[in-house]
């Protein structure tokens, strides 16, 4: 598919008359292709940490798991493949473990409890969980939220609220790649 853009582009700073504390504490993108989503998951995946949780909301066919393929390449994952949506966990390895959880086939908080995430939550890997919002009230209170919008059919917003100290630093790392990522990586 053709990008309309070469870059991803920043439209919009939370409260852009309030002060620099609360600038800084959530961020809004606009995908205008599959390749410019990926490639901001590619930002993602390579300043993760072990440890890392970024939880997905969004409904089907927002770009979750679009964005998470950028992820595991951000993280050296050379053999990701989009998997059937029967999957429930999936382990991939390359520079650190990505564990890719999908809440979607979950229909209650006591099946998320039964997965026993618990190893993959406080692991040494980076956690990607879709549908995260079927899990929410178990899942660990500091990460980074990205929620995606659909807006039309190439159109995506990416809104990213950070939870703690870590995923706002996340959250000033990728602002400042967001200004400065012009064609660096060719998806
Ligand atoms: N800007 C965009 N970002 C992500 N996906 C997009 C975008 N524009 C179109 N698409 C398409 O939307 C679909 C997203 O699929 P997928 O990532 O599997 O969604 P989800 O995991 O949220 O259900 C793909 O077919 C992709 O090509
Ligand atoms: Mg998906």
């Amino acid at each position: 598919m053709a990008e309309k853009e070469s870059r991803l582009i920043l439209v919009k700073q939370d409260g852009s008359t309030l002060p620099e504390m609360k600038l800084s504490q959530s961020l809004e993108l606009i995908s205008h292709s599959p390749e410019q989503t990926q490639r901001l998951g590619i930002h993602i995946g390579e300043l993760a940490l072990a440890g890392d949780i970024f939880l997905l909301v969004g409904g089907l066919g927002t770009g979750k798991t679009c964005l998470t393929q950028g992820i595991a390449w951000g993280l050296n994952i050379k053999e990701y493949t989009l998997s059937p949506s029967f999957v429930i966990i999936r382990e991939l390895y390359g520079r650190l473990p990505l564990y890719h959880i999908d809440l979607y086939r979950l229909d209650h908080i006591e099946e998320v409890i039964e997965l026993g995430l618990d190893n993959y939550l406080y692991g040494n890997g980076v956690c990607v969980v879709e549908w995260a919002e079927k899990g929410l009230s178990v899942l660990p209170t500091e990460h980074l939220l990205i929620q995606i919008s659909f807006l039309d059919d190439t159109e995506r917003s990416f809104h990213l609220k950070p939870s703690g100290k870590r995923y706002l630093e996340i959250l000033a790392q990728l602002k400042h790649l967001s200004f400065n990522s012009q064609e660096r990586v060719n998806c």
